[in-house]
């Protein structure tokens, strides 16, 4: 039993979004959430959208909106997708609420206090037709290090390496292909190199991260040089020192500020459990200190889930802010009020899902929205698509032809007719579920598969390993599919054989029960489903609700967030076999997968043709 954080990329407030980004954060937090709760861990889950900087910026410019209506409108849209999903966050939350802008602004003024912000003068881009600020990632050019063609001011996707704008070969707005003009001006700078001993010798025990991003990770600290944490930008945190936070146009780099969303999601989560339990809810309440067993007990356990853009940030700009804020770089210091914070346990990145063989674009208009989905399929279906063939390790394709195979073979014919031929045959036949009568070596075989694969699976899936869970659950699936076909309990006719068809659907309710609850943290919809199909009693896939509240720190404002009581019911840690109970009455069912024709995967290819 542990507190297992599990940390959620900020999805971009800057449209809705595509099952390429619910693939890469989204469903594999989900089930690994999911999973550990049954298995009896105390687990927060949490996020929000990032709602600062470029990315905000330029779509609000062009749809001709306010940066926060623009955050606003794809906020809720954002919250009601991922609720509808399924996605379990304890609090899924904004990054412009007064409680992360305060947490933010702390950390900064803690880091700069340490001696790890320094203040450099540097040169920045403007654009020369505009005279505004050009941020880094809207100028692209050659890479110095590797030549890449495409490299943008921030980084080169090709090698990886971090740059800063001006050392662009022939540099170019991507806004207007206009050439920047660079400008003398002054940041905050994190001081990586005081901090990268202690980050090396942190990576140097994280021994059981996916290979690829250990090794990014490790590469990244070949060259380590500060890195700016503010920005001249009008959108965003204002910077907590004097001086600077009355200059309108100097604001917090939006990756400093979003990574620490992680934080501020927890402690608004233990300020809004503070209220609803009678206290104050203020940021410096005991009563609102339970975020802390998740970020200062080091027996903790803290879960990053993104796609691989994000690994930099996540394994070393992250740990870098935290280690100074906690004082522990070559430069000293001290915690601040939020005392020593854990370095996180896992930085889990998935690659990219693609779509007829390259990145889903939304400028390019090959782009499958999660809402489109959603309105037209089962999320169950989406959800085992993405667990069961997902960018895990490596880039994955996704098709329409493919998601009907899996959908109709594997979901429909492989799992639902297993479920919907043996609550039918127990509803024929006794109306209840029957009890044993003498039970034989292969009704105890079967039975002790599906209970063994409890550690198996749960292993795989504690280990965010999705699809080798997925895939070892819908293997025992087949056994419980050949087991029916060999006793075909159909036949098993007249009073004389009465007692043997008891015994046979005894043990198909039993192990249809085991791989219900062995697929409950990828299929939560259905499994909840088949749970009360068999007379099942209490919840065992809790789903999330979105909740309109007030902001804590300003009663003005008022937004939608993600939250849920996923407490399990009687059963605290129901990841294992329990048994059935004979008597318990079982209805006739109706399906509970919807089979895909091939007209509606039809249209679907013709609509993104268009
Ligand atoms: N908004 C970023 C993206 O979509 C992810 C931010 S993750 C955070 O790439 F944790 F840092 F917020
Ligand atoms: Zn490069």
């Amino acid at each position: 039993m542990s507190h297992i954080l599990s940390a959620v990329a900020w999805p971009y407030a800057n449209g809705p979004r595509h099952i390429g980004h619910v693939a890469g954060f989204g469903v594999p937090s989900d089930v690994f959430s999911r999973y550990s709760r049954m298995a009896g861990h105390d687990v927060l889950m949490v996020s929000g959208t990032d709602e600062h900087g470029t990315p905000i910026l330029v779509q609000a410019e062009q749809q001709g909106v306010a940066p926060q209506a623009l955050a606003d409108r794809y906020n809720r849209v954002i919250a009601e997708d991922l609720t509808q999903l399924g996605l379990t966050y304890d609090l899924f939350t904004r990054t412009t609420t007064r409680n992360h802008y305060a947490v933010a602004q702390e950390l900064f003024r803690q880091v700069h206090a340490n001696g790890y912000m320094v203040e450099q003068t540097t040169r920045g881009a403007i654009s020369p037709s505009t005279g505004r600020t050009l941020p880094d990632r809207y100028i692209e050019g050659t890479c110095p290090i590797c030549a890449y063609p495409s490299a943008r001011g921030d980084q080169c996707d090709n090698c990886g390496n971090q740059l800063d704008a001006s050392e662009l070969i022939e540099p170019r707005s991507r806004i207007n292909g206009e050439t920047p003009q660079f400008i003398e001006t002054e940041h905050f700078f994190l001081d990586l190199p005081a901090l990268a001993d202690a980050i090396a010798a942190w990576l140097g025990t994280r021994t059981a991260w996916r290979p690829n991003v250990l090794n990014f990770s490790q590469n990244l600290l070949k060259d380590v040089r500060p890195r700016a944490m503010t920005r001249d930008i009008d959108w965003g945190i204002p910077v907590p020192l004097d001086g600077w936070s009355e200059n309108p146009s100097k604001r917090l780099y939006v990756w400093f500020d979003a990574v620490v969303g992680y934080l501020s999601a927890s402690i608004e989560w233990a300020r809004r459990k503070d209220i609803a339990a009678g206290g104050d809810g203020r940021l410096d309440s005991t009563g609102a200190e339970a975020w802390r067993a998740w970020w200062n007990d080091p027996t903790a356990r803290s879960y990053y889930f993104m796609g691989k853009d994000n690994i930099t940030f996540h394994s070393q700009i992250w740990p870098a802010e935290l280690l100074a804020y906690s004082g522990k770089g070559s430069r000293g210091g001290q915690p601040g009020f939020f005392g020593d914070l854990n370095l996180p346990t896992e930085v889990v990145s998935s690659e990219y899902l693609n779509v007829g063989g390259e990145q889903f674009s939304t400028s390019r208009g090959n782009v499958i929205y999660v809402r489109d989905m959603l309105e037209r399929f089962q999320p169950d279906a989406l959800r085992y698509f993405i667990a069961a063939a997902g960018p895990e390790t490596s880039d994955s394709e996704f098709t329409w032809p493919e998601f009907a195979r899996r959908t109709n073979d594997e979901l429909v014919a492989g799992w639902g007719n297993l479920v919907n031929r043996t609550a039918t045959l127990v509803h024929k036949n006794f109306g209840a579920v029957p009890a044993p009568v003498d039970v034989q070596p292969e009704d105890r075989a079967l039975l002790a598969t599906t209970s063994a694969a409890f550690d198996g699976v749960g292993q795989l899936l504690g280990g965010q390993r999705l699809r080798a869970g997925v895939g070892e659950a819908m293997r025992v699936v087949g056994e419980v599919n050949r087991y029916v076909s060999a006793q075909q309990p159909w036949t098993l006719k007249g009073e004389e054989n009465r007692d043997r068809l008891a015994t046979v659907l005894h043990t198909c309710v039993q192990a249809v029960a085991d791989c219900s609850v062995l697929l409950a943290p990828v299929l939560p919809h259905s499994s909840q489903a088949v749970h009360e199909l068999f007379g099942g009693a209490g919840t065992l896939a809790p789903m999330p609700r979105l909740e309109e509240v007030t902001d804590l720190d300003d009663e003005e404002r008022h937004y939608p967030v993600i939250t849920g009581d996923y407490r399990l019911g009687t059963d605290l840690a129901p990841w294992r076999s329990a048994p059935v109970v004979p008597g318990t009455e079982v209805a006739k069912p109706s399906p509970v997968f919807t089979k895909l024709t091939d007209e509606a995967i039809d249209a679907e290819i013709e609509r993104m043709k268009a």
